[in-house]
């Protein structure tokens, strides 16, 4: 790896092998991601900012055509680098909204003149498409198709929301389609009165839109993905193909490729549940609210609602300071222990996982968050190291990119500790 350029406070004291890359910390966020074309069609509250990738790309010099591969891609920040930079890349993630806008994302035309023409066909059919809403003139009201809907839209909204959504659902698959399907679930947080706020779910009040405000947003977003696009055709990159699969990624050893590098960020064990704060957007795209729930127990265990694979990780150790740390959490909710138990051997079943599928010598970057129970800080990062040397890897070495305040809970009743968030950087061994 290059040498690294260390941003380190003499206060903060680090685990070896750890170094302070302050510089960084807008990075783990997706505040920088709001400023770049593309990236911004859609993101999660804790997907990182290409900067990241950027940085850690960097560091790592990899020969052209290196396979880049993230296993919990998001909102697809890894994936839109990689093929920005010519990396062919595959992601994986368990939730079709993932799925979705990381392909949308990833997969415009290969060439200048694609993308123009592409542009050229979807302005024209949104043009025609939305003259023969607006000619429809009065939409009858529509009652949506499940009770959580009819409380986020009033049965006017859903006639405006339900015509555009018809109307893209039989289009036949293509990437223009991926890109309506992405702008309109895109607007939904402007009208819906189910706020993904901070990690849940919160009911608003809002007042009724109409549905020339549903059509016209629609269409404003549109116009801010094709101008994205033309940005790109002004900037070609080469081409470079980008895979997404909905899958879990404690079966990624199935995926057929051999890779190079990982960079990716499994959610942090902080009991967020991405499929509470995307609940409207994966009802509206066609989940049933049992689907939701299997999604809800299927995803890796950071929250206590998950239920974990029914597999013996064979190999797997748990690390004696996990065991010291579950033993101090006694007095909590026994969800919480089992939680955090179970989220070591998830990660363990991807990386070991991930080994099968990795050419010797293949870096990775995880990112990863430490969390706090019981009052202790629970040291995801210098845990991950462990599990990864269970795994099959060596450790390289970890940039500690942000130190985040504690949930108000942890705050008011213990006090405020920085809880780290980090890149554990590991090598797969030979
Ligand atoms: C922290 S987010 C990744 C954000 C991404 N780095 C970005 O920049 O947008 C974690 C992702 O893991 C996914 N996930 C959770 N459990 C999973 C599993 N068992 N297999 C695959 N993906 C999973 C979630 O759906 C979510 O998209």
């Amino acid at each position: 790896m290059k040498a690294m350029s260390a941003f380190t406070k003499p206060s903060v004291v680090l685990p070896d092998g750890f170094v302070l890359r302050a510089d960084l910390s807008r990075a783990a966020t997706p505040t920088l991601l709001r400023q770049r074309p593309i990236h911004r069609w859609f993101w999660f509250p804790h997907s990182y900012s290409p900067e990241l990738v950027e940085a850690i790309l960097e560091a790592w010099d990899l020969p052209p055509g290196s396979r880049l591969l993230d296993p919990f891609c998001g909102a697809g920040t890894t994936l839109l680098v990689a093929r920005e930079r010519g990396f062919p890349a595959a992601g994986v993630d368990l939730s079709p909204l993932a799925v979705l806008a990381s392909r949308a994302k990833t997969r415009w035309p290969g060439s200048s003149e694609g993308i123009l023409s592409s542009l050229q066909r979807l302005r024209r059919v949104v043009s025609q498409q939305l003259r023969v809403f607006r000619r429809r003139a009065l939409f009858r009201p529509v009652s949506p198709p499940s009770p959580r809907l009819a409380r986020a839209f009033t049965p006017i909204e859903w006639a405006a929301l339900s015509v555009l959504r018809e109307w893209i659902l039989q289009l036949p698959p293509s990437f223009e389609r991926d890109l309506l399907w992405l702008a309109l679930l895109r607007i939904l947080p402007r009208f819906s009165r189910a706020s993904g706020d901070g990690g849940w779910l919160r009911w608003v009040e809002r007042p009724e839109a109409t549905p020339e405000q549903i059509l016209s947003a629609f269409e404003e977003e549109i116009r801010r993905f094709t101008e994205d696009l033309e940005w790109r055709a002004r900037h070609p990159v080469p081409p470079a193909r980008v895979s997404v699969h909905r899958m879990d990624a404690r079966r990624i050893h199935r995926l057929p490729r051999m890779f190079d590098a990982v960079i990716t960020s499994p959610p942090y064990p902080n009991r967020h549940d991405y499929t509470r704060i995307f609940h409207i957007e994966l009802l509206f795209m066609g989940c049933r609210e049992e689907d939701i729930l299997r999604l809800r127990r299927e995803s890796l265990r950071s929250h206590v609602e998950a239920r974990g694979l029914d597999l013996t990780p064979e190999g797997y150790l748990p690390p004696s300071r996990l065991q010291a740390y579950l033993n101090d959490l006694k007095d909590l909710d026994p969800r919480v222990p089992r939680m955090v138990a179970g989220y070591f051997e998830d990660l363990f079943w991807v990386l070991r996982g991930a080994r099968q599928i990795l050419n010797p010598g293949a870096r990775l970057a995880l990112v990863v968050g430490n969390a706090r129970y019981g009052g202790q800080i629970l040291p995801a990062d210098e845990l991950m190291v462990e599990i990864g040397e269970q795994a099959g890897y060596r450790f390289e070495g970890a940039w500690v990119i942000r130190l985040r305040g504690n949930s108000a809970q942890q705050m008011g009743r213990y006090g405020r500790l920085p809880s780290r968030e980090s890149v554990v950087f590991l090598k797969a061994r030979a």
